[in-house]
């Protein structure tokens, strides 16, 4: 099965500045975790214990956050805060590697990074930005899909008209009631272009074919190296199928969605979610 994940985390996080500016984007806590660690877990859940991290520059905190921290560690253990040490030492099992994408051109470039260490196996991509209701298990989905078609599988959401320009568009066949037979796809369209309002979440197992095709891709949109445009030629060649999910997905990757996701979480998490609904309520009364 899938064993290994790569994770793009190169991005400059212009939406989140400052905040982002000495910081990486993907340690923006979402309660007590980083939003990075969302998505580590996830693909834990399903068995990958490899996971290689496409970073760049301001970006060892994600480094640091994955690794021992020993001085910590002995400070829990004088103090008996055996809970807390058992939460920071929870990726023991785990195995990170971190790539330098070389300048910042996209993920396409990105995932090509991370070519010499995935050889000729299946791997996912998982972009942390989109959090998954950890309650539901898309790539659990996505894996047995990929274990019956043995092709590339992506994961989709329908967005409403207005917001396909922020995503990868799909125009498909659909041939149950969540799987689809991709035909086309489009990096963040016009409204007026889009052929669907099938959008591409960021979830995708692709076998290493993939590659042949992000080599030699000239820049797409926003003057990028485009994932969606390699696999927009690789489906002329092989049937890539998309999954619907049927779960809430967030997109903690701008100001609004990132809000969404943590009010999400703390009405879900035991500890603070009475009091959290309590003083929501209060809040909405005095507006
Ligand atoms: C990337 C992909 C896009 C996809 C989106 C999902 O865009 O290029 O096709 O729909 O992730 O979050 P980004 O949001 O990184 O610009």
């Amino acid at each position: 099965m899938i064993k290994k994940a790569v994770l793009p985390v190169a991005g400059l996080g212009t939406r989140f500045l400052p905040a982002t500016k000495a910081s990486p984007k993907e340690m923006l806590p979402i309660l007590d975790k980083p939003l990075i660690q969302y998505a580590v877990e996830e693909a834990e859940r399903v068995g990958i214990k490899d996971f290689i991290f496409i970073t760049g520059k301001h970006k060892r905190a994600i480094e640091d956050h994955f690794d021992k921290a020993v001085e910590l560690e002995e400070r829990l253990i004088k103090a008996g805060k055996l809970d807390l040490l058992k939460k920071i030492n929870s990726f023991e099992h785990l195995n990170f590697a971190y790539i330098r994408q070389k300048e910042p051109k996209g993920l396409g470039d990105a995932i090509l990074c991370a070519k010499s260490f995935i050889a000729d196996e299946a791997f996912a991509v998982l972009l942390s930005d989109d959090v998954i209701d950890p309650n539901f298990s898309v790539l659990e989905k996505m894996m047995s899909l990929y274990e019956d078609k043995k092709a590339p599988i992506i994961a989709l959401e329908e967005v409403p008209p207005e917001e396909v320009s922020r995503y990868g568009i799909v125009a498909g066949k659909k041939i149950s009631d969540d799987c689809y037979l991709i035909e086309d796809m489009i990096e963040k369209p016009d409204k007026s272009k889009a052929p669907s309002n099938l959008a591409i979440i960021g979830r995708y197992l692709l076998t290493p074919s993939i590659f042949r095709y992000l080599e030699g891709l000239t820049p797409g949109k926003g003057g990028e190296i485009q994932l969606t445009d390699a696999l927009r030629e690789l489906l002329k060649e092989t049937p890539v199928y998309g999954y619907k999910i049927k779960c809430r997905r967030y997109d903690a990757g701008e100001k609004f969605g990132y809000l969404k996701t943590i009010i999400y979480f703390a009405l879900s998490d035991p500890e603070i979610s009475h009091d959290f609904r309590k003083f929501l309520k209060e809040q909405l009364s005095c507006i």
